[in-house]
């Protein structure tokens, strides 16, 4: 990990947050290459849940919704951690990590355990007081199940159909965690997939493959990708059935993304303590309590596993070559255009007018800084697919030579071909 962290931070993706001040634990900035790849991961998202289904709508609700939500969801009763305090040295554990009765780190005594809410709390208006008490959302998913009625009324939906919701969300957490793995302030990816409860079961089933082969399909290690489900005494407080999707980081196999039924917790919970209808009426006019399918997964967590299972230290020649070998829909920058000589003005020209040409369609970057070895090197490192150098062919036959970044072999391709060849290459 230490080596992918020092890759992120030299090469621009991902900064440790507030670093001039000594940094603020457990959050992580995006740098210029790194929030291309983190939009490339919600594109990617995006497009296979809401754009190519005809049964998922989208919505971006707010951050900062009615308290009443987090008491219907239980996120008030149940959202938290039983942590234990050390007397000496003040430290926080979770209960759960620590294994002896002594602090493990100054050997001082413990307290007895004691139940911590993992909302983070604030206060709306000039006044703190309880009366005005809001909370930071723990997840997306509450915002989608208090618009559901909205989305009933305002569109043509038809069960079973999906809301789909990227957005922040906030917890206190206490464990340390593992780079972007586990922050205090993280992105989510969620879908409330919404179906007659006689079709919960096989739609649960479906989530879980659809979910796992989303992962495969943009590049994952099937090795290192598991479905685990989790045995019945340990699921949370609404759910039937869950199955994780798990990856094989370098610091242990973890969660990328649950996918629960839910059954009829959320929208029955929120009937109650709205007073509002939630049902959905059929065509016969039957009154129905939908069950949920929740595929609920982390962007950050999706963007660290596409980083550490790209990540490749070769040895090229005798010399050590680093390459993200990302797949090129989520490559930060999808071409470079290098000069082979930047004195040369003819050359510069013809870079420069592909660089204009390309750059209307696709994040492109030009680089004409130190010796073409070098500039190859620079876009391994951000996991560039394509480097496109303009050498004297170009003026002679006008073609411009592609160097693959895997293979790194070089092809030749007609400069009034490139966008086809672009295209081909990122579908
Ligand atoms: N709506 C269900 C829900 O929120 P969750 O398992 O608590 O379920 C879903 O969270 C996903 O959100 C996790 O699989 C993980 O990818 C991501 N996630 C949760 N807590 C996180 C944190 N502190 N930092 C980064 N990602 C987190």
């Amino acid at each position: 990990m230490k080596d992918i962290v020092a890759l992120c931070k030299r090469r621009g993706l991902i900064y440790p947050s507030s670093e001039i001040y000594g940094g603020f634990a457990n959050t992580w900035d995006y740098g210029p290459y790194g929030v291309l790849l983190k939009n490339n991961v919600k594109q990617a998202w995006w497009e296979a849940m809401v754009k190519l289904r005809d049964d998922v709508v989208g919505l971006d609700s707010a951050i900062l919704m009615n308290p009443k939500i987090w008491e219907a969801s239980g996120h008030i009763k149940e959202f938290k951690d039983p942590l234990i305090d050390c007397k000496k040295c003040k430290q926080r554990f979770k209960a759960d990590d620590v294994k002896t009765k002594k602090c493990p780190n100054c050997g001082g005594e413990l307290t007895a355990p004691k139940a911590f809410n993992l909302m983070f709390k604030t206060n709306v208006g000039p006044v703190e007081s309880d009366k005005n008490t809001a909370y930071l959302r723990p997840e997306t998913a509450q915002g989608i199940f208090a618009n559901f009625k909205n989305v009933l009324d305002s569109t043509r939906v038809k069960l079973p159909f999906g809301i789909a919701q990227i957005g922040k969300a906030f917890r206190n957490e206490i464990t340390p965690g593992n780079f972007t793995f586990r922050t205090l302030e993280f992105e989510q990816f969620e879908l409330e997939y919404f179906v007659l409860p006689k079709e919960a079961t096989k739609s649960f089933k479906g989530w879980v493959d659809t979910r796992f082969n989303w992962y495969l399909d943009l590049g994952l290690d099937k090795k290192k990708l598991h479905k685990v489900p989790h045995p019945k005494s340990d699921l949370a407080h609404y759910a039937k059935a869950v199955t994780d999707i798990e990856y094989k980081f370098p610091f242990g196999q973890s969660e990328l993304e649950g996918i629960a039924n839910r059954g009829d917790f959320d929208l029955s919970q929120h009937e109650k303590f709205s007073k509002q209808n939630l049902k959905y009426t059929d065509e016969a006019g039957k009154k129905i309590m939908p069950y949920v399918i929740e595929p609920s997964g982390g962007v950050d967590r999706a963007v660290l596993a596409f980083l550490v299972d790209a990540y490749k230290e070769e040895s090229v020649k005798g010399d050590k070559r680093l390459v993200l070998s990302l797949h090129p829909k989520l490559a930060p920058i999808k071409a470079a255009i290098l000069p082979l000589v930047k004195k040369d003005k003819k050359l510069v020209d013809i870079a420069k007018g592909v660089y204009e040409e390309l750059k209307a369609d696709y994040f492109v970057e030009y680089d004409d800084g130190g010796t073409i070895g070098k500039r190859y090197r620079r876009q391994d490192e951000i996991g560039t697919p394509f480097c496109i150098t303009v050498d004297a062919d170009s003026i002679k036959d006008k073609t411009v030579t592609i160097r693959d970044r895997d293979s790194m072999r070089q092809t030749s391709v007609k400069i009034s071909e490139l966008g086809d060849f672009l295209q081909s290459k990122l579908k």
